[in-house]
Parts: structure tokens; sequence; C-alpha cells
């Protein structure tokens, strides 16, 4: 139930009973990103100032050290997830191992592995230009009192619990699913409060705007040249509109508003796409899913493939249900 003004705090409390395992401790763990994305979030806003604040790698005037965005982000989300007794295991974009966190009292007893994209779109912020963050929740598989293991990261996109994305654009925005639809809430950064604007949000089952980097149209398979060829051609709703701002948070978000697919092909110089199926992929997929959307690779539900490695890349093509279906019978047929 959706109440008028309702926060994201009681939005949470309010749909506990709804998580499967409700225990509670996905509730507070899907609080401590509320959090963490309000200190990025700050942090994101000043990023314009950087030439005033001092840049990366330099010392500002109050003499911190000046930090990558997407290091800063990715430490916040690493420190606010690190200190709560809920997660034992975080993998991340910007991480080349996963980080094992024993818990509290050294138990290793902790329940859920989250997968992060601290910063999605990165080149985006030197242009001032709308940057995400992505999570992915599991839980673990190994027996709880030992530490995880690369086993509990490499879980199938349909195993996940809990996906979500912040976005960062004109308004600050975390969007979110626990396998219940998708709600949306945005930032009243006056006084630091999330409100439920979005309610089961929904992919538009067909849609008319395709976000791909054409540049590397050469580079394509045969069946997404097709496919892109078929949303150019002039018949009823055609041609579609092109939309491609480089950061996938920020396409998708708009795609499932107004309705639209997004494709990330395999290429010559990204033979496997450039996504990552962990951080990018599959939080992005379960999101789409639960909002009548749809996100494949050309052959595959991108939920049921099984991970072999952490930082894994896939060709992904996800949004409204009929154009995914259509992008994919060029694929099959090409
Ligand atoms: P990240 O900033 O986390 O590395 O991700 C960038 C990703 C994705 O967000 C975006 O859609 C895509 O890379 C853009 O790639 P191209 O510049 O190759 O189009
Ligand atoms: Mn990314
Ligand atoms: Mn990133």
């Amino acid at each position: 139930m959706r109440h008028k003004n309702q926060t994201l705090g009681e939005f949470i409390i309010e749909n506990q009973e709804e998580f499967k395992y409700s225990s509670g401790e996905l509730s507070r763990l899907i609080n401590s990103i509320r959090l963490a994305a309000k200190v990025v979030n700050h942090e994101v806003n000043k990023a314009g100032l950087v030439d005033i604040l001092g840049a990366a790698g330099e010392t500002n005037v109050q003499g911190e050290s000046q930090q990558k965005l997407d290091v800063y982000a990715n430490e916040a989300f690493i420190k606010t997830l690190t200190n709560r007794e809920i997660v034992c295991g975080i993998a991340s974009e910007e991480e080349d191992h996963f980080i094992t966190i024993k818990g509290r009292n050294q138990n290793n007893d902790n329940k859920y592995v989250v997968l992060i994209d601290p910063l999605d779109g990165s080149s985006n912020i030197d242009v001032n230009v709308s940057v995400g963050t992505i999570f992915s929740i599991y839980r673990r598989v190994t027996p709880s009192g030992t530490p995880v293991t690369l086993e509990d990261f490499l879980q199938p996109g349909n195993k996940q619990v809990a996906a979500g994305y912040i976005i960062y654009g004109t308004s600050t925005m975390i969007v979110y699913t626990t396998g219940h639809g998708v709600n949306g809430f945005t930032l009243n950064p006056a006084i630091g409060t999330y409100y439920h604007s979005h309610p089961n949000m929904q992919f538009p089952e067909d849609g008319t705007i395709y976000s791909v980097n054409e540049g590397n149209y050469v580079h394509f398979p045969q069946g997404v040249k097709d496919y892109i060829k078929y949303c150019q051609r002039e018949e009823g709703d055609r041609p579609y509109t092109s939309r491609y701002i480089g950061s996938l948070v920020s396409d998708f978000h708009r795609n499932m508003i107004k309705g639209g697919i997004y494709i990330y092909p395999n290429t010559a110089k990204n033979p496997d796409g450039k996504l990552r199926l962990l951080y990018e992929c599959n939080p992005m997929a379960f999101i789409a899913e639960q909002a009548g959307g749809l996100a494949s690779n050309g052959f595959t539900r991108i939920l049921d493939i099984q991970p072999t490695e952490l930082h894994q890349r896939v060709p992904f093509i996800c949004g409204s249900r009929n154009m995914v279906l259509k992008a994919e019978e060029f694929m099959q047929n090409a």
C-alpha cells in the first residue's frame, strides 16, 4: 500500500514481511545502501567543483586528499556495508577479488553477499551528466560460520533476493526490487529523505527508443545490425528514436519510464560485450523482469546464465518486452 508522502524508511518497514526470509536483515541491508547512497550523492553533486576543491590525487585546501569519484563511491559503499552484521562478503567492479567480512563477532555468520558497480557511467562525471550505482544481493550458499567463497558470488541472477540502482540525475533516486515489483524513491536533498515517488514501476510493453553505441556499428554481430536497420525503417511507429547517454543506469531508467531497449552487443574489441554480468547485467535484468520487461544476451535469459568468474562480461539486450523479443528474433535468424 502506498501512503501519501511515504518515505523509503517507512516503505521498508511496512513491506518487510514480503521478503522471502523475513528476519529484518534484508531491510537493514537496504537501509545501509540508502545511507551510502546519500553520502555518495553528496560527493557526486560536488564533482563540478573539482577545479576549485582539487582533483584526484591532489590535496585540497582543507588538507583532505582528493579521490576519484569511483574510488570514493567504492569505499563509501564497502565501509557502510561492512559496518553492519548482515553482509558476509562484497564483490565490486572496482576490486580484483571479493572481500570477506567476518562480522562483529568474527563468526562469519552473516547471511548476505552484495555485488556492486559503485559508480556506473563514470565517464559522464566530467561533463555533468547522470551517473549511477548498481547493487545486487544474494543469500550465501556456503554454510554459515565459514568464510565466504567464490561460490557465494557466482550464483545465477535468478537467485538474487534484491537488486537496485541509484541514479544521481536531475533528482537522485533509489529504484529497487525484492522480487515483488519495482519501486522508486526520490531524494529530497533539503532534508535528506527519500519519498516513494514511483510505485510499481513498469516497462511499457512496446517502446520507440533504442539505446546503443552506434559508433561501433561495423563491429556488431549481423543480428544487431539487422535489428538497428529495423528500428530505423519507416513503417508503423518506426523509425524509432535513438537515445544513448553512456551510463547504463540512466539509459535503463529512461527506457523503463518511456518504453525502450538498451543494447550492448559483443564487438571485435569486446568479444563478450563490455558490461559485467554480476555487477551490471544481473541486477538490471532482475529489475527489468520485475517491471514486466526482459533481459537477454540475444539467445538466453540473462538471469539463467551460470557465472564462471567475478568480472565476466556478457552481451546485453534489455528493455520493453516486445522490443527485446523482436531483437532476439533478429539475433536468432541472422
Ligand atoms: P562503468 O562506468 O561502470 O565502467 O560503466 C560504463 C558502462 C555503462 O554504464 C555504459 O552504458 C557503457 O559502459 C558505455 O560504454 P561505451 O562508452 O562503450 O558505449
Ligand atoms: Mn558500469
Ligand atoms: Mn563502474
